[in-house]
């Protein structure tokens, strides 16, 4: 199975290929939407030598994860950012969900509507077991989205980063959920169609 088009009310997620690179490139030229991935705007060739590459594995695709970019459907020029339920290499059954919008797209609940999408996907679908998420304790935007997406926290910890970012010494949350809990989950919003 590939990855599907999978579509909210307000958002076309599109399988990222290679030819939304100029998107990508532009989302991470922007150090305000890294400032708790990396601290700092990526290059251009960071962007394409570094980082593209590991999320168009064909192997995820093969699979039906991987990576979304996320356009307006009221203008389908509109590129949002990008979703991901990530290839988890030490837990078949699992994925690691993601997200990273430009910030023109921030506050309108956009985050929340799209990884909802891809949260039923990857249970009702691929037929996963466990979707989990991880970000910095200080990125409380990333964790509030995780919740309203039924994710619960499950574990802390506190790195040893090379190059740690401002924040690192308050450490990493990691959150999940469960196909068990999916399936008995109520979700406020119909925020989901297709
Ligand atoms: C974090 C991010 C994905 C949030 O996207 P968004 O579309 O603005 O999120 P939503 O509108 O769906 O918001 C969901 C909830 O999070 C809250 N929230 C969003 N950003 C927040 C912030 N910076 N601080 C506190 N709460 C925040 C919203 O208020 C909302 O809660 P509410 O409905 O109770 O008000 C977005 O800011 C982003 O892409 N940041 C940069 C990349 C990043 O950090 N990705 C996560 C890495 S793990």
């Amino acid at each position: 199975m590939s990855r599907p088009v999978l579509e909210t009310e307000r958002i076309r997620l599109e399988p990222l290929t290679a030819a939304h690179t100029e998107h990508v490139v532009e989302l991470d030229s922007d150090a305000e939407v890294l400032r708790h991935i990396f601290g700092r705007a990526l290059s251009r060739a960071e962007v394409v030598d570094e980082h593209l590459p590991s999320r168009l594995r064909p192997d995820a695709d093969e699979r039906g994860i991987g990576y979304w970019a996320g356009f307006a459907r009221d203008d389908a020029e509109a590129f949002l950012g990008w979703w991901t339920l990530a290839v988890d290499d030490e837990d078949p059954r699992a994925a690691e969900l993601g997200y990273r919008l430009r910030r023109a797209a921030w506050g309108r609940g956009l985050a929340t509507e799209g990884a909802r999408r891809l949260i039923r996907h990857g249970f009702d679908t691929v037929g996963l077991d466990r979707i989990w998420a991880e970000t910095m304790q200080v990125n409380t935007g990333s964790q509030a989205v995780m919740r309203k997406c039924g994710l619960r926290h499950v574990r802390s910890y506190v790195g040893a980063w090379p190059h740690p970012l401002p924040g690192a010494e308050l450490g990493e949350v990691v959150y999940q959920i469960t196909r068990s809990e999916h399936l008995g989950a109520e979700y406020d919003l119909p925020l989901d169609r297709g």
